[in-house]
């Protein structure tokens, strides 16, 4: 019992605003939770994958009586482009979650006569700083000459408010952040919330009379819910069905941008706390995409990039891979068109893709299209195939940690040292005179392009995918969506002598620079 509950995964990624359609931000974050499920399904754990979009608040509010629609229209009219962009980026989201949907405002409602019910909010009067951009109140010392600590334009607002309880959580939260200090990553972050509870919570206005588009707040005909109330839930709302929540929850990992952090790591905990739920196990806190002159890309700011139309021209694999290749997960990093046609050319097509192609066409054309059959295996070969076969725990051990990019140098170093091995072996001289070294050095090599090939699928899924049906380990599947799990990734599932391969076409093509 207790092993089937630890072999279960539970991902989210943040709801995205639809006040505007996707930009490539959000791309990044959902890619890089995508490629976070697609490891841990691979790795034999049963994945509950969740993204969706955060319909209410002041924001959408106003671009929709911007744009002249009602509200639901607006997020009706928008909402497609959010699916879209998931499958452009071949996101494999088990669920996608709007919160204007029944079966999330039915469960907030409840939530909150709960925290009703048990004293957790109460109706009082909010005076403060208000950044729609941000959806956040910030106190006289957050705001730094009279914008709010991003930057954005803040405004005095005073009007009826119900509050949430916050400020009863600060010792439980301090108490949790010292008992799981894995609660909170990169460790800056954790840091960072800590000293900010620590600093006192006060307690949190979640109601608005001031605008209209939100879940109303049960029992009034004036308040609806402040946004981030509603839209925390989804996490939990989604999964009132099919016994989900007993499979599932608590979740695993809360995946957030860093200017969403304090809303997961603080906020969030204590609703849970209030309302007796177990809490999730871990929000980590990636980085942003910057423009070239080092902002954040963003809606409001205008510096936006299309993720469909850069995936229709770069490809999705390679986009996939730059984004999780590029920065260290959790930093920010720069996005420039042509720093990502260097990398992926430098990378995927010069290393990875030249090594693939030279193996998998040597045993086809010279080798009678089959893997051949080894004998004695030198020094060398041994070294690399033990460099192979280890590589899935040093990938996990990193995974572990969302170190997302440490898992693609491992491949690249192991690609790297495959290639540095071909070059010294040399087996298309080799061939001319010692048949039998010739094919060890083949099959040796073959062992490392089918590891390569299994550990590339959560990052580059339709490529990793071609590759294994090159090496004739997966049927032809034109929706690329069969795999090979990594528990193949040992020796014991080393490929037999005699298996045949398919003619090696090829699957990383080099990227034009315009
Ligand atoms: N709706 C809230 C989240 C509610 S979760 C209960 C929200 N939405 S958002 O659309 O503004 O942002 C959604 C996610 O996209 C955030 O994690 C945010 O960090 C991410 N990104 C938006 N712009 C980004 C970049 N330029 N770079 C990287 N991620 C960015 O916040």
């Amino acid at each position: 019992m207790h092993q089937q509950k630890e072999k279960k995964y539970y991902i989210t990624t943040p709801i995205y605003y639809v006040n505007s359609t996707p930009h490539l931000g959000h791309a990044y974050t959902s890619i890089a939770c995508d490629v976070m499920a697609r490891f841990k399904r691979l790795d034999g754990y049963n994945v509950y994958f969740l993204t969706g979009t955060d319909e209410h608040g002041e924001k959408v509010q106003r671009s929709a009586h911007k744009a002249g629609m009602d509200e639901q229209s607006f997020v009706d009219s928008l909402f497609p482009a959010f699916q879209n962009t998931l499958r452009v980026m071949n996101c494999s989201n088990s669920d996608f979650i709007r919160t204007t949907e029944k079966r999330h405002a039915d469960y907030v409602k409840q939530v909150w006569k709960t925290m009703v019910n048990n004293d957790d909010i109460y109706l009082g009067k909010y005076a403060g700083w208000y950044s729609i951009r941000d959806e956040a109140f910030f106190s006289e010392d957050e705001i730094i000459d009279g914008r709010s600590p991003t930057g954005a334009e803040v405004s005095w607002i005073e009007e009826e408010s119900y509050f949430f309880r916050l400020s009863k959580w600060q010792e439980k939260l301090l108490q949790l952040y010292e008992a799981q200090p894995d609660f909170i990553s990169p460790k800056s972050r954790y840091k960072e919330t800590v000293s900010f509870v620590t600093n006192g919570l006060h307690d949190l206005s979640i109601s608005r009379t001031s605008i209209t588009w939100g879940i109303p707040v049960p029992g009034s005909s004036k308040h609806v819910m402040y946004v981030w109330i509603d839209a925390l839930f989804n996490y939990l709302s989604a999964l009132q069905t099919d016994d989900l929540y007993k499979t599932f929850w608590p979740c695993d990992l809360h995946v957030v941008g860093k200017e969403i952090l304090r809303f997961h790591a603080v906020y969030w905990p204590a609703f849970l706390m209030a309302m007796g739920i177990e809490l999730p196990r871990k929000i980590f806190a990636h980085g942003w995409l910057v423009a070239g002159d080092g902002q954040k890309m963003s809606k409001s700011i205008g510096n936006v990039v299309d993720p469909v139309a850069l995936c229709e021209k770069v490809g999705c694999d390679t986009l996939r891979y730059f984004f999780m290749r590029n920065v260290p997960f959790g930093n920010d990093g720069r996005y420039c068109e042509k720093n990502l046609i260097l990398r992926v050319n430098a990378e995927l097509v010069n290393s990875i893709g030249n090594l693939t192609q030279r193996v998998l066409s040597f045993i086809y054309k010279n080798l009678n299209q089959q893997i051949p059959t080894p004998s004695t295996f030198f020094e060398e070969d041994r070294i690399l195939l033990n460099k192979t076969y280890t590589a899935i725990d040093r990938i996990r051990l990193a995974f572990d940690q969302q170190e997302i990019h440490v898992g693609l140098e491992v491949i690249y170093q192991l690609s790297n040292d495959a290639n540095v091995y071909i070059d010294r072996q040399a087996p298309w001289n080799l061939s001319k005179y010692d048949m039998e070294r010739t094919q060890t050095v083949l099959y040796t090599l073959a062992e490392v392009v089918r590891i390569i090939s299994i550990l590339l699928q959560p990052f580059v899924p339709t490529s990793a995918n071609r590759l294994l049906q090159i090496m004739g380990l997966l049927e032809p599947d034109i929706d690329a969506t069969s795999h090979v799990l990594f528990l193949n990734c040992d020796e014991a599932s080393r490929l037999c002598p005699g298996h045949k391969i398919c003619e090696p076409t090829i699957v990383f093509p080099r990227l034009k620079l315009d």
